[in-house]
């Protein structure tokens, strides 16, 4: 089973796909967090992408196909992705190199509810777990509940930063709704909603789909 989670910075891409791969025991590719992982260590890959996504640009294509297709030739079973594809160019290669059909999930929200909820982001230094400090706080200030570590702000959820993401999601990424609603596999869902409800709606597609 391969679902391609899609949607606008914030719209909870990776706290869905997190709660999703627990559940469905499938893992999660997450483009940001590979990249991010990457800038932290300094590896090449990392140097080339890191002024891209301080400015909230797009990495190269080139960069992330790359990147994409070492991670989902690795994995045999289904999987998760999200964060990719984010352009057109990426979503046609994407569709050379997985040959199962998918399911494309796209969470969907305006604008200035997705500054607000960006700009109240926080995620755990040492395991990466997304907080939101009115909506899912931590316990205790700064500090992860699960594992202790400290809670930091990401350097492109500033708001100038997160304009810069939104523009470029509506002129980049945007189109790729059209593509996938074109082949008749796309649902759409409100990223407002509560997650169990985001997490029902969207398993409750996937056993749709399947008595088609
Ligand atoms: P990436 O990390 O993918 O950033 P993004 O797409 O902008 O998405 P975010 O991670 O900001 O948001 P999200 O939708 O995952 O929301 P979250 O779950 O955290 O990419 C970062 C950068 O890397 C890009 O700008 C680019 O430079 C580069 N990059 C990555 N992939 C690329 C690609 N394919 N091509 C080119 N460049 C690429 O949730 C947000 C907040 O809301 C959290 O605080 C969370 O707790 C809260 N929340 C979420 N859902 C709910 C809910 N239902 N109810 C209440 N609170 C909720």
């Amino acid at each position: 089973m391969i679902i391609i989670l899609f949607g606008p910075p914030g719209a909870g891409k990776g706290t869905v796909g997190t709660l999703l791969s627990k559940d469905l025991n499938i893992p999660l590719i997450s483009t940001g967090d590979i990249l991010r992982e990457n800038v932290k260590k300094g590896t090449e890959l990392g140097r080339r992408a890191e002024s891209f996504m301080k400015s909230g640009a797009l990495v190269p294509d080139k960069i992330i196909i790359r990147m994409i297709k070492e991670e989902i030739l690795r994995l045999e079973g289904g999987f998760i992705l999200d964060g990719v594809p984010r352009t057109i160019n990426q979503t046609k290669i994407l569709d050379t190199v997985v040959n199962n059909p998918y399911q494309v999930v796209y969470l969907d929200a305006e604008d200035d509810f997705l500054i607000n909820r960006l700009s109240n982001r926080r995620i755990c230094r040492d395991c990466g777990r997304i907080y939101h400090l009115i909506n899912i706080p931590p316990k205790k200030e700064g500090v992860c509940d699960r594992c202790g570590g400290s809670l930091y702000q990401r350097d492109d959820d500033k708001e100038e930063v997160i304009r810069n993401r939104l523009t470029l999601f509506h002129l980049k990424t945007r189109p790729i709704f059209d593509y996938y609603q074109k082949k008749n596999i796309l649902k759409t869902v409100d990223a407002s909603l509560p997650l169990p409800e985001i997490i029902n709606l969207i398993k409750k597609n996937k056993s749709d789909s399947h008595k088609r």
